[in-house]
């Protein structure tokens, strides 16, 4: 396969120009101008942008227990859709993955899917009750290298402080999310002036920012590696960039829809933008946008959290909480953050590809796009606009927080070791 002519973008070897990438079986070939191979099908990529194979962090692919929303093949038929090459699948399925006999299936549903790497995360407590550790040695030793409760998080700073230290003897990563239980009770949105104004229980900022100060102080007492998913609030940003600059192991995430959209954008009581961590205000917005671009957040995650039609369609109180995002998040960056200049496209690649690869531990995901490595690549138009919902979801669900939003970019090619998962738009199974 010859993709001729792309814009290739590659944060690992700083590559942002015009040029040709040759790919033989499952790997790179060649990356330079002028490239020919007499056997290559050759695909003109004029005007087109090639980068690594985009990795998320956050989807719920919940399978097992509820293959009603989504499963893991059309889970990753819709991260193949998005320029996907691999995810992390969240361990709130039923049964949880809180031990190695789900991730083990978990994995094996995905290779037999075959569109997309599944990298499961290991529940951090049994359950996701909060209580006692799951088997962190064990899973490790299967390969997991991502614990997490989701949305459920960890309360209490004794089990968040014994899951920091056993991080740090498996090197693996703790991710919270991060939200204070008794601050955020009954909530349904932002706690503020559109809380108020619609009538909805909220919950403030400092839900979220009161854990990610707690879990920064338990992370330098432990040396152990702390991920704070999901990032809502500007003062969970600042406090973010004080404990990397005090040299605390800490990454972080911020969703598109955290990026794009605000609390006032639930003025028509859509549950489509119900989510968890809730909406914040513009200056929350805005802090999410600056963060990403200095690199105080280091990843874009797209939670995606599928739910069936009947689920979403209720009162806005008892909807659950969560969008789609895999096959919007790279045109929901390219519109709201590279196209008016808040950040440059290669630096939006990195959060998006290297940067998620990076704090997984990933090695062949996220670049360099050079010879010898394994062919996991995306291909996409960065200047053609589409809307959503217009066409279908590779999702099984359908809510997605941008349905009827023009978007600009849109994926054309997947390639996951050398082999199309999405070929001109559509997928290739
Ligand atoms: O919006 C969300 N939905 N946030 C979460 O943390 C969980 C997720 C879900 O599982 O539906």
């Amino acid at each position: 396969m010859l993709f001729r002519g792309a814009r290739l973008i590659d944060p690992a070897s700083n590559h942002r120009d015009r040029t040709d990438v040759l790919v033989e079986d499952e790997e790179v070939g060649g990356v330079g101008p002028g490239l020919s191979s007499a056997r290559a099908e050759v695909i003109d990529c004029d005007g087109l942008v090639l980068a690594p194979g985009l990795v998320d962090l956050h989807a719920h692919l919940r399978e097992p227990g509820f293959e009603h929303k989504e499963t893991v093949e059309s889970g990753s038929r819709a991260a193949a859709a998005g320029g996907f090459t691999a995810v992390c699948a969240m361990p709130n399925t039923d049964p949880v993955a809180d031990n190695a006999a789900v991730v083990i299936e978990v994995r094996n549903l995905a290779d037999k899917a075959g569109l997309c790497d599944v990298h499961p995360a290991g529940a951090i407590t049994r359950g996701l009750q909060g209580e006692t550790l799951t088997d962190i040695a064990e899973m490790a030793e299967h390969g997991v290298r991502l614990f997490t409760d989701d949305h459920n998080c960890v309360q209490s700073s004794r089990v968040m402080r014994l899951a920091l230290e056993y991080a740090k003897a498996f090197e693996v990563v703790i991710a919270q999310h991060a939200q204070d239980a008794s601050l955020s009770e009954g909530w349904q949105m932002h706690e503020g002036y559109y809380s108020s104004l619609l009538g909805l229980t909220g919950a403030p900022g400092e839900a979220e920012s009161i854990v990610v100060a707690r879990d920064l102080a338990l992370a330098r007492l432990t040396a152990g590696r702390l991920h704070v998913t999901h990032v809502s609030a500007a003062d969970s940003v600042r406090l973010l960039r004080d404990g990397r600059e005090r040299g605390i192991r800490v990454s972080a995430d911020v969703t598109p829809h955290h990026l794009a959209l605000t609390d006032g954008d639930l003025i028509g009581y859509d549950t489509s933008l119900r989510v968890n961590p809730p909406l914040r205000t513009s200056e929350d917005r805005d802090a999410l946008r600056a963060a990403l671009a200095d690199g105080t957040l280091d990843a874009v995650a797209t939670d995606h959290a599928p739910h069936a039609p009947e689920e979403k369609e209720q009162e806005f109180d008892q909807s659950p909480p969560g969008t789609i995002g895999l096959e919007t998040a790279l045109a929901v960056v390219l519109t709201e953050l590279v196209g008016p200049g808040l950040i440059e496209l290669p630096a939006a690649i990195e959060r998006l590809s290297l940067g998620p690869a990076r704090i997984l531990g990933l090695d062949d995901q996220g670049g360099p796009v050079a010879p010898g490595r394994p062919a996991n690549l995306v291909v996409f138009d960065p200047s053609t606009e589409w809307t959503v919902g217009d066409r279908p979801f590779q999702s099984q669900a359908r809510n997605s927080a941008f349905t009827g939003r023009r978007l600009r970019g849109c994926v054309l090619h997947t390639m996951l070791r050398g082999r199309f998962t999405v070929k001109e738009g559509q997928p290739t199974r």
